[in-house]
């Protein structure tokens, strides 16, 4: 039986070989774009798995300092650290304490790596309040939006001082990304750029993290964070982080918001990043660990689509991995 009407139309032509499918790949994975999420914990002497992330740790400083020479030989192309302190407190004091242990692991981090990699840090005080939410909390115990801004402005200042090259403020707060910009170049830091939380959705899937960061938060966040039922307010909060200086802007999570990450890449003339999350790198780990799928090839398919739907850099806490295999 001869194929169809069209003989000439046959696109399984191009699937022939691997060497003919590497050929027309039209999305391509390369180590310079990952970027690796790391947790380092005040107080330890040896790191500590988190459970719910079979591979992560919670490192020592020294164990960051080795991890991050390891990813950068691998020739991944950012670091984004977070800093999970001894002590939590109301407002978050760590958080803007010039030796906190994130401002001690940047400092580590840029002087082990230099200028090879690109260090970013977190910055958001959810690592840092006794309550776990990401900003300080008014009379009524709802998070309070300026009051919460001062405290981003300093932290942004004490983390740009350590020598972070990029400052992550993830917290979802009105008018963060303007204020954060304000206070870096007040202090001399112009240099010093935002990868902007732009969107950032309200999500089941970042369970796993919470352990990372031995977060006590009860409740959730959805007054700050947004509702995945939402695509056009994403727009809109695009729109308002580029006005107040976003240099580059993110999605997250990254899976279930695949249409967000594209429509946003359609749009914008920054750099696109994705947050592959705690939860995402979970489910993959743990159908894995069963023997339910391919493990490696599920990573490779996850972060191939990252891209093929726009994203020029992934987060994703496979990244070393990845950068050496590919
Ligand atoms: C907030 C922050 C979170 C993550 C990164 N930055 C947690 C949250 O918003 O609840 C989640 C990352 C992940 O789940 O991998 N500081």
């Amino acid at each position: 039986m001869r194929y169809g009407e069209f003989p000439g139309t046959r696109p399984r032509r191009l699937r022939t070989t691997p060497a003919m499918r590497r050929l027309v790949a039209e999305t391509r994975l390369d180590a310079a774009g990952l970027i690796l999420p790391m947790f380092v914990r005040e107080g330890i002497s040896e790191p500590q798995p988190v459970s719910s992330m079979p591979g992560v740790v919670q490192h020592t400083r020294d164990s960051l300092r080795k991890a991050a020479v390891e990813a950068a030989e691998a020739g991944v192309g950012g670091l984004m650290l977070f800093g999970v302190p001894e002590v939590k407190d109301a407002i978050g004091s760590q958080g803007t304490e010039p030796d906190g242990i994130l401002q001690l692991a940047i400092r580590d981090v840029v002087s082990e790596v230099g200028d090879a990699v690109v260090v970013m840090s977190d910055l958001c005080l959810d690592e840092y309040t006794d309550h776990g939410h990401c900003g300080v909390l008014d009379d009524r115990g709802r998070v309070d939006n300026d009051a919460t801004l001062e405290r981003y402005a300093e932290m942004a200042q004490v983390q740009a001082d350590a020598g972070v090259h990029v400052v992550g403020p993830s917290g979802m707060m009105d008018g963060q990304v303007g204020v954060v910009r304000e206070a870096l170049d007040e202090i001399g830091h112009q240099d010093v750029a935002i990868l902007a939380y732009t969107v950032k959705y309200a999500s089941a899937f970042y369970g796993p993290f919470r352990e990372a960061m031995n977060s006590s938060l009860k409740g959730d966040r959805k007054t700050y964070q947004q509702d995945p039922a939402n695509l056009r307010e994403s727009m809109r909060e695009l729109a308002l982080d580029l006005q107040e200086g976003a240099d580059m802007v993110m999605v997250k999570p990254g899976l279930p918001y695949l249409d967000v990450l594209t429509r946003i890449a359609d749009t914008v003339d920054v750099p696109v990043a994705a947050y592959q999350i705690s939860g995402e790198y979970a489910m993959v780990e743990a159908a894995a660990a069963n023997g339910w799928i391919d493990r490696d090839r599920a990573i490779l398919e996850t972060l191939t689509s990252f891209r093929r739907a726009g994203a020029s850099m992934i987060l994703t806490y496979w990244a070393t991995e990845v950068a050496q295999r590919l």
